[in-house]
């Protein structure tokens, strides 16, 4: 099973795509329905997309509130297409699975827990990792992807690990987890590190290349995809969390290890199940490898 499982898997995506459709159309029965809730009346199969389901009934379309871009996870192209991987598996989740379309609106990742409490959309999908703070607020999905906060740092740079950052300046998306691996390791170094907070990571990024911080700590995917388009920069490399964990640790340093939730207001918990069905269900079906072999090569 070596060569061809990669065509039958485009095919069966196309395939799933057009059971979405008929799922739209009317057509009950998108897989998750394991909910098996007594009232199965099915109320004599109306031909609206919505209550396509018996007991619950799910909208026709979704906000997701994101902030873009955060490639690859959420980015327009030169033409102005919305692409990403929460992109995609949001098209698969909510349209393939539960008929429902959504929409992704931009927002700023500082303010995006409580624009979701105060409902400017009904979820987050923004490569969110699921922490104890944040749970405090919102209700999470099962995990979807792994992270780790990583370094990044001039290719020409002589820091070659975390402690040669003592003193000096780092570069860190406002309200992100980096910025809170940021603090733990001033804290380390006894105060000694000055952080600077950026709005959105391509500006953090630029600070990076023009050499107003030494290191961007950010996610590893981000940090790479940015490091394939960029020769100027690296990863600091040496072991860290994902090697202390015995997991299999990437090559570059691990601060954390982290893992994306879909957020929802905590009192959505019967969509946030629906959702999670979704999940199981293109884990299971190959979609979500699909998906991910799109945006992630290892
Ligand atoms: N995973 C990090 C966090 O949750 C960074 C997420 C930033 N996402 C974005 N779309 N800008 O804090």
């Amino acid at each position: 099973m070596s060569d061809e499982p990669n065509i039958d898997r485009r095919a069966y995506l196309t395939t799933v795509g057009v059971g979405g459709l008929a799922a739209l159309a009317g057509c009950a029965g998108s897989g998750a329905d394991t909910s098996g809730s007594e009232s199965d009346t099915d109320e004599a199969g109306t031909e609206t997309g919505s209550g396509m389901e018996s007991g619950s009934t799910l909208p026709d379309s979704v906000d997701i509130g994101s902030d873009i871009p955060y490639r690859p996870f959420e980015y327009k192209t030169t033409d102005g297409e919305l692409k990403g991987f929460d992109v995609s598996i949001a098209q698969a989740v909510f349209e393939d699975q539960l008929g429902i379309t959504p929409n992704f609106t931009d927002t700023s990742f500082d303010t995006i827990i409580s624009s979701l409490n105060n409902g400017n959309f009904r979820v987050v999908m923004s490569a969110m990792t699921i922490n104890e703070t944040r749970d405090q607020q919102v209700d999470f999905s099962d995990p979807y992807f792994t992270a780790y906060q990583t370094i990044l740092v001039l290719k020409d740079s002589d820091i070659t690990a975390r402690t040669d950052l003592k003193g000096k300046t780092v570069g860190v998306q406002k309200g992100t987890t980096g910025a809170n691996a940021a603090e733990e390791l001033k804290s380390e170094f006894g105060g000694d590190l000055a952080i600077k907070r950026y709005d959105q990571i391509p500006a953090a990024f630029d600070a990076l290349i023009n050499n107003q911080v030494v290191a961007v700590i950010n996610d590893n995917t981000v940090n790479g995809e940015f490091a394939d388009q960029n020769d100027a920069v690296r990863f600091v490399e040496g072991e860290g969390a994902a090697a202390d964990a015995g997991k299999n640790a990437p090559p570059y340093l691990t601060l954390t290890i982290e893992e994306y939730g879909i957020a929802f207001r905590q009192d959505d918990d019967e969509f946030r199940q629906r959702v999670n069905e979704a999940l199981a269900a293109i884990r299971e079906d190959g979609t979500y490898d699909e998906i991910y072999g799109q945006y992630f090569s290892g």
